[in-house]
């Protein structure tokens, strides 16, 4: 698998108005929250489950085309929002796999909401960097042969 040549996901959320970058496979809730970004309506602020798929507070809206900008639905969603339009998700649920644009709180009223969309999908996503970042070399240790065994590591396991 070649990781480090993907191209980092953007986030658009509509709502708030704010694109984020997120590394490919991360949690569309825990970037949602590490972002700032106010995902819960009323019940959900006064309890959420905390991401295990039980309280059904996290809904987003995913707007585009790209069936691929987010995991599959798990089996947890496909019972939740039996009656929910197929447009949302739960956010604790999915993984950024692609650049997607999301309102979060789809059931909370938006002024000028179709405007707002058609705008948001009409400005391309950015791409992101190209690449993840570059992991730091490691030093090694200049008195620590390959193959040698140090001893007394040895002994102490033996110990006890
Ligand atoms: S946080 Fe509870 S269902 Fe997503």
């Amino acid at each position: 698998m070649q990781l480090w040549s993907q191209v980092m996901p953007v986030i658009r959320f509509v709502r708030e108005g704010k694109d984020v970058e997120c590394y490919p496979g991360e949690n569309l809730r825990e970037v949602a929250l590490r972002e700032g970004i106010e995902l819960y309506g009323l019940k959900g602020k006064l309890g959420n489950c905390g991401g295990c798929g039980q309280c059904i507070t996290c809904f987003v809206e995913v707007e585009g085309a790209d069936p691929l900008a987010l995991t599959p639905c798990t089996a947890v969603e496909e019972q939740k929002l039996r009656r929910r339009p197929s447009s949302w998700r739960l956010a604790c649920q999915a993984l950024v796999q692609r650049s997607l644009v999301v309102l979060t709180r789809p059931q909370v009223g938006l002024s000028d909401r179709e405007g707002l969309l058609a705008r948001a999908l009409a400005v391309p996503l950015p791409p992101g960097p190209l690449a993840w970042p570059e992991p730091e070399p490691q030093d090694e240790d200049p008195e620590e042969k390959p193959g040698e065994i140090d001893s007394t590591t040895s002994d102490e396991a033996g110990e006890g």
